[in-house]
């Protein structure tokens, strides 16, 4: 792992220097999904992951047509929206992909100039600048496509002091789960088809200023069976990491592959959330009933003082604890990460999550991809989809 690292072009530094700054963004805002039953979605992230209850918009706040239940966790804010008929655009993108990403909302400080600035450079339009407002303030959003159907959404709320965004009521629950310590989005991983990689890594580049800092090829990510390439972008500041995955040739079909044929089109693979305490929040998210990958054996577990030599004086966590809970570990030349992968949320082989916690380290657990991908073909045996 440490080795791959050093290959790296990009330091933080250079990625400022790297990056285009005429599309600041100021962080993640919110992740909006779109679901078959989006009261029972919620229900799911509440109890299973410790998500609380936010803002709602229905029927109840005079819409006709969607359900849209928005749920927070620290800095995590989670959208998830239903179709009320079917004659809507919801209902057919649920049809199509199943449950899965829509949106990603970027929070910036002018989203008029985010929209201009991104269409000039060639980005196709979802939504033009569109204000909304209330007795709070408005809201300006404008959306550009981004890979297969997700849309990346800029919002603006420096003029917004209530809750969410106009047409949202405070949604008040007595049902309030223990949050159980996810932080913030670490990073957002996107499948895309063959020869697609570098499509998108240009289309990041030239239209959002973005910078490709780290770089996998089909032999770093390979098992016997199959494989894939992956680059990460970033923007000027850091914040925002947006790996992109493409299939490369195997012996058999890879996990990519899998995603492709049931989303039925590109789009978002996994969202990687942090915590600062990752043996607390998996044991947590556990006990709720996520199911994660199966733990990698013995001799992974074996091997770690030895990879890890150069940051045991660093490392506080108890082997056996994150042996009994599956969790991995990688260094790089900066410090270690923790981090596990859940078994896809829905039930078609599709979106899944990670749970990251970062010691120092900046690389995605390279050094964990093998174990990893031998895990998830265990799980594609079982599908039939290997
Ligand atoms: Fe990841």
């Amino acid at each position: 792992m440490s080795q791959e690292l050093k290959s790296v072009e990009y330091g933080l530094e250079k990625i400022f220097e790297g990056a285009q700054d005429f599309l600041p963004l100021l962080g993640t805002d919110y992740v909006e999904f779109y679901v078959g039953n989006a009261k029972q979605s919620a229900h799911y992230y509440k109890t299973a992951f410790g998500f609380q209850s936010e803002a709602y918009a229905g029927l109840e706040t005079g819409l006709k047509d969607r359900a849209s239940y928005v749920l927070k966790q620290d800095k995590i804010r989670l959208v998830l929206t239903t179709a009320l008929n079917s004659d809507s655009p919801i209902g057919e993108h649920v049809k199509k992909h199943g449950d899965g990403v829509k949106i990603i909302a970027l929070w910036v400080d002018d989203a008029r100039k985010s929209y201009e600035e991104t269409t000039k450079r060639g980005a196709n339009s979802f939504m033009e600048p569109k204000v909304t407002s209330d007795e709070n303030g408005e809201i300006v959003q404008a959306g550009i496509f981004g890979y297969g159907e997700t849309v990346f959404m800029f919002t603006e709320r420096k003029n917004y002091n209530g809750i969410f965004m106009p047409g949202y009521v405070k949604w008040e629950s007595d049902y309030k789960p223990e949050p159980v310590g996810l932080k913030f989005i670490d990073h957002m991983v996107g499948n895309v088809g063959w020869n697609q990689m570098d499509v998108w890594v240009k289309w990041f580049e030239d239209i959002m200023g973005f910078v490709n800092f780290l770089s996998f090829d089909d032999k770093q990510i390979t098992t016997e069976y199959s494989a894939l390439m992956s680059k990460v972008m970033a923007n000027g500041n850091g914040r925002i990491k947006f790996p992109i995955n493409e299939p490369a040739e195997g012996m058999k079909r890879s996990q990519i592959e899998e995603y492709l044929d049931f989303y039925e089109s590109p789009g978002v693979q996994h969202l990687a959330l942090a915590t600062d305490d990752i043996i607390k929040t998996v044991a947590d998210m556990k006990s709720r009933g996520v199911e994660f990958l199966s733990v990698p054996p013995q001799a992974y577990y074996d091997a770690i003082p030895d990879r890890l030599k150069d940051h045991m004086d660093k490392f506080k966590e108890d082997i056996n604890e994150l042996q009994k809970l599956g969790i991995m570990i990688d260094a790089d030349e900066e410090g270690y990460l923790l981090q596990i992968f859940t078994k896809p949320v829905e039930d078609r082989p599709t979106l899944f999550y990670e749970v990251i916690q970062r010691m120092g380290a900046r690389g995605f657990g390279a050094g964990n991809f093998k174990a990893l991908f031998e895990s998830i073909e265990r799980e594609q045996e079982k599908r039939g989809t290997l």
